[in-house]
């Protein structure tokens, strides 16, 4: 049988109730709203709905409350960003099932916005509930996903929901997102550079799997990049490596060889004794690492060669810091990264909260053709994974 995901575009959303699942999962500081980027994006398909004649229900998680209610993680400070956005009022209800809800939808006009309670207050959607689904069904006529950064978990607003609404569709930011990704696996003008930092190899490495079919080089920043150094021999003191991940990393590196794809590493540093951000800094290369030295960013040379391998891509994807990235004296690798990516005129995606925030802190972001606002779900998708998000969407054609 075949199947499509519709698009917000081609659904009659007019006078009905329109549950829209958004990822407001956003900062907040002081009881505010302290990054909307996210809040930013979805509001293309909130509009659309909107002047369609839709009454819309949004919906999100925030943050991990396991289960709870636990007024942290409560939806009114983005309710109260969300109705600046839009110049109208945006209700939210005390719940996102139960009577509250209902009561205030069924009040609803057209074009009225309710943005239900944090869903994960309630254990059964992370449990995937069909029970809770059923609920949060009864809510709506229509349903739309348009949270591409929760599209990775089978969670019930996110997959059993939309299953049980048969008039089903994919927002704006969530067609947006999917395509931009799906590009790069399938039609990436070469030479296709991937860029990957951060910590640990274990969260990365399907990704350097799937990337190693698709790219002509690949560069390793951050931590992960000293346990492939690690991999080759080349011991950095005390700087964090994953030991258990070393054999893992050795076949990456066998298969990077087979399949003529250069692997850029780092081959100098910015070296401390302590972390900490008024720790002294020394710049070591890979051979003569001091024994008490621990590697928190990439050194001169090391930026230099990422530079020009950046600079030569048409395709650049770039996901991970380059380096202890949240104390300032160590970030300069990670935003030098963000410059090469912005200048490099290549088609460039990124993805990933810190890659992200160098580049908004640089002032780059404008010059970044796709910039996910998913961490979790761009690498999956990378991986060539199936995003259960994405899939709950598809209806029978024909
Ligand atoms: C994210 O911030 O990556 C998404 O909102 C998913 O959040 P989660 O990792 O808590 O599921």
């Amino acid at each position: 049988m075949e199947t499509q995901i519709r698009s917000i575009e081609a659904m009659d959303l007019d006078n009905k109730r329109v549950f829209i699942r958004v990822d407001f999962n956003v900062p907040l500081d002081g009881g505010k709203v302290a990054d909307d980027t996210r809040i930013q994006a979805a509001l293309p398909t909130i509009k659309m709905a909107r002047e369609k004649g839709a009454r819309v229900i949004l919906a999100s998680h925030l943050g991990r409350p396991k289960g709870k209610v636990n007024p942290k993680y409560s939806m009114v400070p983005v309710g109260a960003r969300l109705a600046e956005l839009l110049g109208c009022e945006v209700f939210v209800p005390e719940d996102c099932v139960g009577d509250g809800p209902k009561k205030l939808i069924a009040d609803l006009r057209e074009g009225g916005v309710v943005l239900l309670e944090n869903l994960r207050f309630h254990p059964e959607e992370e449990a995937d509930d069909e029970g809770f689904a059923r609920q949060l069904a009864q809510l709506c006529d229509a349903y739309v996903n348009d949270a591409f950064g929760a599209a990775h978990r089978a969670h019930a607003s996110v997959h059993a929901l939309p299953m049980l609404v048969a008039e089903r569709g994919a927002g704006l930011l969530m067609q947006r997102e999917v395509s931009a990704l799906t590009a790069l696996l399938t039609k990436p003008e070469s030479p296709f550079v991937a860029v990957l930092g951060g910590a640990k190899v274990s969260d990365k490495i399907a990704v350097v799997d799937s990337l190693l079919t698709k790219v002509d080089k690949l560069v390793i920043g951050g931590a992960m990049a000293y346990t492939f150094l690690a991999a080759q021999g080349i011991k950095l003191g005390k700087s964090l490596v994953e030991e258990d991940k070393i054999p893992v990393a050795k076949r990456a590196l066998l298969k990077a060889e087979a399949r003529r794809v250069q692997v850029l590493l780092p081959s100098d540093h910015v070296c401390v004794t302590e972390i900490s951000a008024t720790a002294p800094t020394t710049i070591e290369t890979n051979t003569g690492f001091p024994a008490d030295g621990i590697a928190v960013d990439i050194g001169p040379n090391t930026r230099a060669a990422f530079d020009s391998a950046i600079a030569s891509a048409r395709t650049v994807f770039w996901n991970g810091p380059m380096g202890i990235f949240e104390m300032e004296p160590f970030a300069a690798g990670t935003f030098h990264v963000a410059q090469a990516v912005a200048h490099s005129g290549a088609t460039s995606v990124v993805g990933g909260g810190d890659s992200v925030s160098a580049l908004k802190k640089s002032g780059f972001l404008p010059f970044v053709s796709h910039v996910s606002t998913g961490g979790g779900a761009s690498l999956e998708l990378i991986e060539g994974r199936d995003l259960p998000g994405v899939e709950a969407l598809r209806v029978n054609v024909g």
